[in-house]
């Protein structure tokens, strides 16, 4: 019987020194495997006498059973430890914080913020958006907006002018968004009613004044459009841009070119505390100058002032918005500075609805 013995000794030893699964799995095949070599000791079995079964197939048996067993132990041992050199090459650090996605990083600007709660706002009320370039001509910046030639007006803007062209016409960079005013009746008939957000330019700097600045204008030209809707728009809308129940407001008479009669409009404010309250308290506040589109204005859009009224109004976008959200200096705005964009930025998936709050 020692060809049992030697070959099961040397099984054991393949089966005790099959380092992986691969390993062991080779050994399977070579002992129990169709051809392998306890398999042929079993096909044997068949051609033994009654006595020699009992003793030599008896053994083999044992041999097969003791091997397929050997093998099975080691297999699970194998794998036991496979899983164990995965885990530990594959270890979670917990305690790093989940990042956040690029989405949820981001902040939105609280000049877009603004503008989009505006346009949430005047949308509601039925308004398109209109927009025209920054780089304007003297004529839609102030000759069609009723600036006559020469009029001390055109000096009080602060207007920064390019160097002439080859037929000796001076560009500007807009000094107000009002020319977009006379581009959209060029291009569209009345009713009319548009809000024009952009840039806008004038040679001035300080905590509250920036070389480059937001205005949003509002246009509505219709045949009987008077003053008592234009309160009512304006109303309704620093109701739902400053979010209080009720404001009150002061229509001051005032002038500017294009429209006529002017005002300039005070909203009222409580200033006594570390933030601008609206909608109570003693105080006044300017926030916007409008009017009455001028007839000649409306003639420059093409339009029969016999035939066609309208109003307009302008307000400056940056002061509000330090108004609304505490921001003490203008100069923040166009800094690029991450850490002033994570405090008063905005969540990029947060977009201002009337229905879901503006600055929720
Ligand atoms: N364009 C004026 C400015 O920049 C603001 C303004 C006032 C616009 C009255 C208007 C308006 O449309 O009616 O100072």
């Amino acid at each position: 019987m020692s060809d049992l013995e030697n070959l099961r000794s040397s099984l054991l030893a393949e089966i005790e020194g099959a380092a992986d699964e691969a390993a062991i799995e080779a050994v399977r095949v070579s002992a129990l495997g169709k051809k392998g070599s306890v398999s042929e000791l079993l096909k044997t079995l068949g051609g033994m006498s009654a006595e020699e079964r009992q003793t030599r197939g008896a053994a083999i048996n044992a041999l097969k059973t003791e091997v397929a067993e050997a093998i099975n132990g080691r297999k699970a041992m194998l794998r036991d430890a496979a899983i164990e050199a995965r885990l530990k090459a594959e270890t979670i650090d917990i305690s790093l914080p989940v990042r956040a996605s690029p989405a949820e990083r981001g902040r939105i600007h609280p000049i877009s913020q603004i503008v989009d709660e505006i346009t949430a706002i005047f949308g509601d009320m039925g308004f398109a958006i209109a927009e025209g370039p920054d780089i304007e001509t003297d004529y839609y910046n102030f000759t069609a907006l009723n600036f006559p030639e020469g009029h001390p007006a055109r000096e009080m803007h602060d207007t920064f002018f390019f160097q002439p062209d080859d037929n000796g016409e001076r560009k500007v960079l807009r000094t107000h968004t009002s020319p977009v005013q006379i581009r959209t009746m060029e291009a569209q008939k009345p009713p009319i009613r548009i809000i024009i957000p952009g840039k806008t330019y004038r040679q001035d700097s300080d905590a509250t004044h920036s070389p480059m600045f937001h205005q949003v204008e509002g246009l509505v030209v219709d045949r009987k459009s008077h003053v008592g809707n234009m309160r009512w728009i304006l109303e309704e809308f620093c109701k739902a841009f400053f979010e209080v129940d009720s404001v009150t407001m002061r229509f001051r008479p005032s002038f500017f070119p294009f429209t006529e009669p002017s005002f300039e409009v005070d909203i009222q404010c409580d200033r006594s505390g570390p933030i601008v309250k609206f909608g109570e308290g003693t105080d006044w506040m300017e926030i916007l100058g409008c009017g009455m589109v001028h007839p000649n204005v409306l003639r420059a859009g093409g339009l029969d002032p016999d035939e066609f009224q309208g109003f307009a109004w302008g307000m400056g976008l940056d002061r509000i918005a330090m108004l609304k959200y505490g921001m003490p200096d203008l100069r923040d705005f166009f800094n690029a500075d991450v850490r002033w964009m994570n405090h008063y930025g905005f969540r990029p998936l947060d977009m201002p609805t009337l229905f879901g709050g503006l600055s929720a």
